[in-house]
């Protein structure tokens, strides 16, 4: 993919999600910005696979940067609104800072085995048979994490604001995609 069609997707995927906001303001909206996240990790696998370190850095790089700000945002715009609803089963805000922690700490080991990768080249397959191995693992967190927030922290979020409350969290949210 060439650098212009990144432009011309991302573009088009911003203007997609506001768009959506705009018509349905509602926290699920979000989910859209996983799917963008889970694409770009696909896309660093991708690399991985074909042994294209540099790449898979740069992709890396891509996912962490998104993924950063969206957690962000997550923790400082949005949880402490759904604090307001109280005790929620399945959903105390520890659990969601809990998980953010742990997905920040796998991005860092995979910064590291990217840059082993990078040193010993002679090892280069086993140490990505390791690393998908890891990131297997980190998936399944994001998984369980995404669809904790698809159930419980958006619905609720939804539930306890007004309509123009939500219209100004979101717009706050989606700032970073404006073009
Ligand atoms: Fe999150
Ligand atoms: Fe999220």
């Amino acid at each position: 993919m060439s650098p212009d069609e990144r432009v011309h997707i991302e573009q088009e995927y911003a203007r997609d999600l506001l768009e959506i906001v705009e018509r349905e303001p509602s926290f699920l909206a979000l989910l859209r910005v996983h799917e963008r996240l889970n694409e770009l990790f696909q896309q660093h696998q991708e690399a991985l696979l074909e042994q294209d370190i540099v790449r898979a850095r740069e992709r890396l790089v891509a996912y962490e940067r998104e993924l950063l700000a969206h957690m962000h945002l997550e923790e400082d715009i949005l949880l402490p609104v759904y604090a307001r609803a109280g005790a929620i089963p399945g959903g105390p805000i520890e659990l969601f800072l809990g998980e953010h922690r742990k997905m920040r700490e796998f991005l860092e080991r995979f910064r590291a085995a990217l840059a082993e990768l990078e040193a010993y080249p002679t090892d280069r397959r086993r140490g990505i048979i390791r690393l998908f191995d890891e990131q297997t693992m980190f998936k399944h967190l994001v998984e369980h994490h995404d669809l904790r927030e698809q159930n419980i922290l958006y619905p609720t979020l939804d539930r306890i604001t007004t309509e123009a409350e939500r219209r100004e969290l979101l717009r706050r949210c989606l700032d970073p995609y404006r073009p």
